[in-house]
């Protein structure tokens, strides 16, 4: 069974999807591989520690996870460490890759008692496939129908005890009856600058890069407060050091290396400012709708919804309302543009 991705990647840095093999490689030797070594995400953690350590007083496999955020906000890597710190093995699939019911059930009866079956992009599985993992969930149990027409017949097979992980970057988008059949449910946060800091020092340690004062904080403000795009910015800027046989990174080297990016002193890049600033110079500031939106600007919706999106709201570049996509101040401070620059259409001021 292969693991499929949805996603399109156009720049391996600032775009927070992966399906290049080399990416995944490269951040598989970042993973952190314990809760220790897992920046951030503080209540997250927390909690998942108590229930861990329930669980297993209990003897018991821990209770079906959700874990749902933006990409690159580490819950491939929470659901590792989870499984790890549970002594557990963990069997890895997505939503879009299980196809039949019988993969499913060759994926669940292959589970040890306690393992963890990390499903990734758990919103794009199929509604057959997900009647199937309701027994799995609530029973331990697999009630399977072989054959067809009047022969059909139904069996039911017993499962070890497992966790289920899902993993999805669209909340909203899983029905209630699953929703509702994980008993702890997390939603991953941006990180803040100081967290942002510590994830670039650790990367910057484990691939051997000196970083000169300064670069780390300069650095955590203009990666999206994502720890996978801190991570491939680092990795860039190591290369474009490498390539002029510098020893260390400097500020001027960080600068040099995002301007030639694309990517702003606040981590936006040029399809975050071709986002805003359709909204205002073909919209009049909105509101927009999301098709209207992603089609002004040749984009998948699903890209613009789940990538671009949720970091633009956060800082408070983009508003989404009822009526669809809205600019705010910030959005004409970000453009270089006055609120009252907008009706004559131009752009930078
Ligand atoms: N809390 C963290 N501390 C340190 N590094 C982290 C943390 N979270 C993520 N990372 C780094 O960021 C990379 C991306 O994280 P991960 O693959 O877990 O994100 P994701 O939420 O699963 O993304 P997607 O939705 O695209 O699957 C990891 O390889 C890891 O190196
Ligand atoms: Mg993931």
């Amino acid at each position: 069974m292969v693991i499929q991705r949805s996603r399109s990647t156009k720049d391996p840095i600032v775009e927070p999807s992966k399906t290049r093999r080399e990416s995944e490689a490269f951040e598989q030797s970042l993973r952190p591989k314990s809760m220790s070594e897992y920046v951030g995400q503080g209540k997250v953690k927390e909690h998942l520690l108590i229930h861990m350590e329930a669980a297993s007083k209990r003897g018991e496999a821990l209770g079906h996870t959700l874990l749902h955020g933006p990409p690159g906000l580490g819950k491939t890597t929470l659901a590792n460490i989870i499984a790890t710190e549970m002594g557990s093995q963990m069997r890895i699939t997505s939503g879009p890759a299980i196809e039949k019911p019988g993969d499913l059930a060759s994926l669940l009866t292959n589970l040890a008692q306690g393992d963890v079956l990390f499903i990734d992009e758990i919103h794009r599985m199929r509604p057959a496939i997900e009647e199937v993992l309701y027994s799995a969930m609530e029973d331990y149990a697999l009630d399977l129908v072989i054959g067809k027409g009047p022969t059909a017949r139904s069996m039911r097979l017993e499962l070890k005890p497992f966790t289920l992980i899902g993993a999805t970057t669209k909340a909203g988008s899983i029905s209630a009856p699953l929703r509702d059949r994980f008993v702890h449910n997390y939603k991953l946060s941006f990180y803040s600058n100081n967290e942002m800091e510590d994830i670039i020092m650790r990367s910057a340690q484990l691939l051997s890069i000196n970083l000169d004062d300064g670069v780390a904080q300069y650095l955590s403000g203009c990666c999206r407060a994502t720890p996978r795009i801190a991570n491939r910015l680092v990795r860039s800027i190591r290369d474009f050091a490498q390539v002029r046989d510098e020893s260390s990174i400097s500020n001027d080297r960080v600068l040099h290396t995002l301007e030639s990016l694309g990517v702003d002193e606040r981590g936006l890049d040029e399809t975050d400012r071709m986002i805003l600033s359709a909204i205002v110079e073909k919209f009049g500031g909105g509101p927009v709708g999301l098709s209207t939106l992603a089609t002004s600007i040749a984009e998948e919706m699903d890209t613009l919804e789940d990538v671009y999106e949720p970091y633009l709201i956060q800082c408070g570049f983009l508003q989404r309302t009822a009526k669809g996509r809205m600019a705010t101040e910030l959005t004409y401070e970000v453009l270089g543009m006055r609120v009252a620059d907008s009706t004559d259409q131009s752009l930078f001021s």
